[in-house]
């Protein structure tokens, strides 16, 4: 009797032990070197090195850029990867979900349906990245869906400052092309794009945290003549300067000016989106944009969380299998939030109502420009 209690007390302490490491599922790869929680995402793995290798430059991020004395990160490359485009791709291909115009939302129908797709105004310059894609599509086993929304966690997971991102399997394929007009424009107003995201469940919280995006992104069609210009000074990084950034007056064109959807940066050789100066302008989402500024830790939580949400429009989560832990753990952020060299506070315009923007230091020295991020 008090063996079997002993041994009763054994099996109990033990198994405790291992759902404590986390052991308790895991089962070994067929390839002898991953393990996973569940066996179908082994698949997984051939593709990740495959896309880090020929999608990713071998795991880059996107080029790193100076604006300033601050010690920044060594810079490994020299142009920019795919990773930026393909985050971009995650989102044109789940927002075409609507409760009341229909789409399939993360299915992959901006591949499948891509010339249908590539045409709708929004989607300019998207046909790069889809015809860079559709070749790993084809040689894998895996749905264009999948596919997208697992370059794109894969590819955020090279950037230093990064969340490690959730990634679920299991989107069947496209049944039809998405409706035009999904996807918001950079001239639409906050009502509109608050309302175009509303309409595909995401909610005006969410859509700053997704604007955390825009930290590692570059713009080529805004404005035609300096394409690969960023949106903050750091686009090789996650870190929260978009949104310092944005909330700086703008003083200048960094190209010709008089484009749709661009208003003035405050730094040569930064581009500003009307859409993103608005949104860290309007009362609705003012307090919240300002909530990123230098609360690194809240943008990631608050990013990965709206990416899941993103990544599963349109799917049934229940039938998909978690393979989160395919994902690899980004690298960690090495700098701090600051002002540009050459800003000072004075050049923060305070729009939430409630709360004073974060007092940030401005990086030493005088105002340089930010250069442009190269073709890859
Ligand atoms: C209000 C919503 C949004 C608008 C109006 C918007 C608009 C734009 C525009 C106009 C560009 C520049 C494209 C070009 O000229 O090459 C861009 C780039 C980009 N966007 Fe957004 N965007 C929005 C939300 C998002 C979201 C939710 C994501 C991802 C989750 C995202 C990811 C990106 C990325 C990564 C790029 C850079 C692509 C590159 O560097 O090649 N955007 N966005």
């Amino acid at each position: 009797m008090a063996f079997a209690t002993l041994t009763v007390s054994l099996l109990l302490f033990a198994s405790a032990q291992v759902a404590r490491s986390g052991l308790i599922k895991r089962v070994a790869c067929a390839d002898g070197v991953h393990t996973v929680t569940n066996a179908a995402c082994c698949a997984l793995f051939p593709i990740l090195d495959d896309i880090q290798t020929n999608l990713f430059d071998g795991g880059e991020c996107g080029e790193e850029a100076r604006s300033g004395g601050m010690p920044r990160p060594r810079v490994t490359n020299t142009a920019d990867t795919q990773v930026h485009e393909s985050l971009r791709l995650t989102f044109h291909d789940a927002i075409g979900f609507s409760f009341t115009r229909g789409g399939g939302g993360a299915d992959g129908s901006i591949i499948t349906f891509d010339e249908i797709e590539t045409a709708f105004h929004a989607n300019g310059g998207i046909d790069d990245i889809v015809d860079a894609q559709k070749p790993f599509v084809a040689k894998h086993n895996i749905s264009a869906g999948d596919f997208i929304q697992f370059a794109g966690a894969v590819g955020v997971s090279n950037c230093p400052g990064a969340p490690r991102l959730n990634f679920f399997l299991g989107r069947p394929d496209a049944k039809a092309a998405s409706p035009d007009l999904l996807v918001p424009e950079p001239f639409d107003t906050v009502t509109s794009i608050l309302a175009r995201f509303a309409d595909a469940g995401i909610t005006p919280a969410e859509v700053v945290a997704l604007i955390a995006s825009h930290s590692i992104a570059a713009s080529d069609h805004v404005d035609e003549t300096i394409p690969g210009t960023p949106f903050d000074s750091t686009p090789g990084i996650f870190d929260t300067q978009v949104f310092i950034e944005v909330q700086l007056r703008g003083t200048l064109f960094p190209g010709t000016g008089g484009n749709q959807g661009e208003v003035q940066s405050p730094l040569r050789g930064e581009i500003r989106l009307q859409s993103d100066h608005d949104l860290a302008r309007d009362s609705r989402t003012a307090c919240e944009w300002q909530s990123f500024a230098n609360n690194q830790a809240k943008m990631q939580s608050a990013f990965k969380a709206a990416m899941l949400k993103l990544s599963l429009l349109g799917q049934n989560q229940a039938n998909m299998v978690d393979c989160s832990d395919v994902i690899p753990n980004p690298p960690s952020l090495k700098t701090s939030a600051h002002l540009p060299a050459g800003e000072n506070m004075n050049s923060i315009e305070q729009a939430c109502a409630t709360a004073a923007f974060p007092s940030i230091t401005a990086e030493p020295g005088p105002a340089t420009a930010v250069p442009p991020v190269p073709p890859s």
